[in-house]
């Protein structure tokens, strides 16, 4: 069979920070566990030279996990930055010159939404979008319509098998595990539904602010940030059903019947928050009602789920960072023993960051005459070693041409559809203080329950 993976590597935004964050070290990374050898083409507007663009470059990688002198040797040799305007053709002639014979080039777009439309027509009107795939980053849209119009424009210059919507949570090892877990075992899907799960809890918490993105936050804040798509996503992966087949898509099917069933937020199921000192950061309004925090209820409209919430909180400058699910079953239906304290139920926990863990949360008989017990936790499954960088994993996934970790356009519509209701002024903005769980009034969509918060060592839960 025809080898049809990519056969060199194209960013644009090369100078940018998600560069600088991401896409060095997942280079570095596929050069020391892959064969991962073509051309590495950085194209950006800043007049650099080669020099000075294989010094960001180590820089990134300082910064980030560190330099690995042989592969970045390796890298270095590679690399070539085309510097110039992306409206200007003459850009897009250098990079065509830079690509040499190279016919199949991935093309990552590390920039702006706004300016896709200009450099995919950049890229048709030299002709390298000819056998090429694009790879585009979050946010796509800002809400359903201009998602819409977003992948109409692309649709323009690349058909939907070589676009790749990338969304990072689907590359980290544990986001995969949820499925992995949920359907390579016999244990849990028999339970797992309205007859024994009380409620679901997604955490995100960060105790970073915004750094230095004030702008880019303006533009979308919590819920666009990280709602829409990573969290939403996570949901997915632990409500869908199974996969009828292993095929590309049986997945990504599965995934958008579940976005497709999850009902439209509406505004008195959200609390929005923003940590005192936002308004100060650099380019952000001095009266910014932007969010930095969310919490919401949502409900999922199969039988599998009807009835059962799920609770999703995500904010920046909360206490600690971690990324954490919390599955609470029913209370057993008869008190036979001792009294069990209100919070104290079985439950699954998936830690999924930053450390990784699975623990099925029980009850145990004390030793001694009483039938009384205590809460114990059982660790399933914990994994401290190295993971394999979400970026690496999906860059590596789109080389080959993989879609199956990317989103389609589908599922990116119907998430948009369910935050849609709730975006911008929707609901009222409170302050919390930074180093907090957020404003007091996220406990009001809890119907009198408890959040879970993650705590900073899982395995001396708090
Ligand atoms: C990004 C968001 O998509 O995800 C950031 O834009 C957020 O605001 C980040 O901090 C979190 O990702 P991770 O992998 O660090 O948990």
């Amino acid at each position: 069979m025809a080898n049809l993976d990519s056969d060199a590597f194209v960013f644009f935004g090369a100078t940018g920070d998600l560069a600088y964050q991401q896409i060095f070290p997942a280079l570095q990374a596929l050069i020391q566990h892959r064969q991962f050898n073509m051309p590495i083409i950085g194209v950006a507007l800043p007049p650099w030279t080669l020099d000075q663009f294989k010094a960001r470059a180590r820089e990134s990688l300082e910064k980030h996990g560190g330099v690995d002198e042989k592969a970045f040797a390796t890298l270095a040799a590679r690399l070539q930055y085309v510097s110039g305007d992306y409206a200007s053709p003459q850009t897009f002639a250098n990079l065509k010159t830079a690509l040499g014979g190279a016919c199949r080039p991935l093309f990552y777009l590390a920039i702006p939404p706004a300016l896709f439309a200009t450099v995919a027509k950049g890229l048709a009107g030299a002709e390298c979008d000819k056998g090429g795939r694009v790879v585009v980053e979050k946010p796509f849209g800002r809400d359903l319509a201009s998602a819409q119009r977003l992948s109409q424009t692309l649709s323009e210059y690349f058909p939907e098998p070589a676009i790749f919507r990338i969304d990072h949570y689907l590359g980290k090892e544990p986001v995969q595990n949820l499925l992995y877990f949920r359907f390579a075992n016999s244990f849990l899907e028999p339970i797992w539904n309205r007859d024994n799960i009380d409620s679901v809890q997604v955490t995100m918490a960060e105790t970073k602010g915004v750094e230095g993105r004030g702008a880019l936050y303006e533009e979308v804040g919590a819920i666009r940030d990280v709602v829409q798509n990573h969290l939403l996503e996570v949901v997915a992966l632990l409500t869908m059903q199974a996969p009828v087949a292993r095929d590309l898509d049986a997945q990504r099917n599965e995934k958008q019947r579940a976005f497709r069933a999850m009902r439209p937020l509406v505004p008195g199921d959200v609390v929005r928050g923003q940590f005192r000192g936002y308004r100060d950061e650099a380019n952000v309004a001095p009266d910014s009602r932007v969010e930095t925090f969310a919490a919401l209820k949502l409900y999922i409209d199969t039988w599998r789920w009807a009835g059962v919430p799920f609770y999703i909180r995500t904010g920046k400058r909360l206490p600690i960072t971690a990324t954490e699910v919390y599955v609470q079953f029913k209370r057993p239906p008869q008190r036979v023993f001792d009294t069990i304290p209100e919070s104290e139920r079985n439950y699954v926990r998936f830690r999924l960051s930053p450390n990784v863990s699975i623990s099925i949360g029980a009850r145990s008989k004390l030793p001694g005459e009483a039938m009384v017990g205590k809460q114990v936790e059982l660790v399933v499954h914990q994994t401290l070693g190295d993971q394999m960088l979400p970026y690496e994993r999906l860059l590596g996934d789109a080389i080959r041409g993989d879609q199956s970790l990317f989103v389609r356009e589908d599922s990116v519509e119907s998430a948009w559809t369910v935050v849609e209701p709730v975006l911008g002024d929707a609901t009222p903005v409170h302050e919390y203080e930074p180093n907090t769980w957020g404003p007091s009034e996220a406990d009001s969509i809890l119907a009198g329950g408890v959040w879970h918060d993650p705590c900073e060592d899982p395995d001396d839960p708090c």
